[in-house]
C-alpha cells in the first residue's frame, strides 16, 4: 500500500509571546491548513500532572501520563477549542501559571519523546503550520520554510500584559518582564532541544512590525517558495 506523503508544514518557532501564536492561526487561516500548537500539549500535560498530584521531576510517571494525554484539539471555525479529560481548559491553558508548569515538564527528554509522534500526526493534507519551540529543529525538520519569530522581552511582556488583561486575568507589566527572561533563558539554556533558530530559517524581529507586516511577510515567503 503507498504511504501517503507527509503533508506540507510551516514551522514557526520562537521564545515565548514573540506573537507565534496569533500568526501561526492567522498563517493556517488563510491559508486553510491545519494548526499545531504545540506548546498546548506541554500545557496539558503540566497540568494534567498537576491535577493528578504527580510530580513535575518524575520522568517515568511524565512519560506514561504523555502517552495517554485524554486532550482534544477542536478546530471551531478557524479557532481551536482545547479539552483536556473532557473539561475546557482553553482559556486556563494560557496562564502563566500554567506555562510554567509547561516549561518544567519540558526539560525532559524522555518526555519531548514521548509528544513527538502525537505532534507529527498533525501534518495531514492539505498542509500544516506547527508553532512551538522545536517545530523546526526537532519535530518537522524537513519543512520546507522555517520561520523564528522573535521580539525584545519588553515588547513581549507588553504584548502578553494586554492578552492577559483582554482576557479579565489579572497582569503586572514588571513581572512579566522578570518572567519572560527567565522562561527564555530556561528554553534557551536547556540540554534537551533548547530554542534557538533552525540552521535554515527565515529569523523574523517584530518588535517594530504589526501582526498584518507579519503574516504578509511569511506568506510571501510561502508564494516565493511556491508552497502555495
Ligand atoms: O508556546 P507556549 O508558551 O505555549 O509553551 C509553553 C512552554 O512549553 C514553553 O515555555 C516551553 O518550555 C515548552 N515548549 C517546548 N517545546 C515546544 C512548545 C513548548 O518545550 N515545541
Amino acid at each position: 500500500m503507498a504511504v501517503a506523503p507527509m503533508a506540507t508544514v510551516i514551522t514557526i518557532d520562537g521564545p515565548v509571546s514573540s506573537g507565534k501564536g496569533t500568526i501561526a492561526r492567522r498563517v493556517a487561516q488563510r491559508l486553510g491548513w491545519h494548526l499545531l500548537d504545540s506548546g498546548a500539549l506541554y500545557r496539558l500535560l503540566g497540568l494534567h500532572a498537576r491535577d493528578l498530584g504527580v510530580s513535575l521531576d518524575d520522568e517515568q510517571a511524565l512519560v506514561a501520563l504523555a502517552r495517554e494525554l485524554p486532550c482534544r484539539f477542536v478546530e471551531q471555525n478557524g479557532d481551536l477549542l482545547i479539552e483536556l479529560a473532557g473539561k475546557d481548559v482553553t482559556d486556563y491553558l494560557r496562564t502563566e501559571e500554567v506555562g510554567e508548569l509547561a516549561s518544567r515538564v519540558a526539560v525532559h527528554q524522555p518526555v519531548r519523546d514521548a509528544l513527538m509522534g502525537r505532534q507529527q500526526a498533525f501534518a495531514v493534507q492539505p498542509g500544516l503550520v506547527a508553532d512551538g519551540r522545536d517545530m523546526g529543529t526537532v519535530v518537522f525538520t524537513q519543512a520546507p520554510l522555517k520561520i523564528y519569530l522573535t521580539a525584545s522581552a519588553e515588547e513581549r511582556a507588553r504584548r502578553r500584559y494586554n492578552q492577559l488583561k483582554e482576557k479579565g486575568f489579572g497582569a503586572n507589566l514588571a513581572a512579566l518582564v522578570e518572567d519572560i527572561r527567565n522562561r527564555d533563558a530556561r528554553d534557551m539554556n536547556r540540554d534537551v532541544a533548547p530554542l534557538k533558530p533552525a540552521d535554515d530559517a527565515l529569523v523574523i524581529d517584530s518588535t517594530d512590525m504589526t501582526i498584518d507586516d507579519v503574516l504578509h511577510r511569511i506568506l510571501d515567503e510561502a508564494r516565493r517558495r511556491t508552497l502555495v
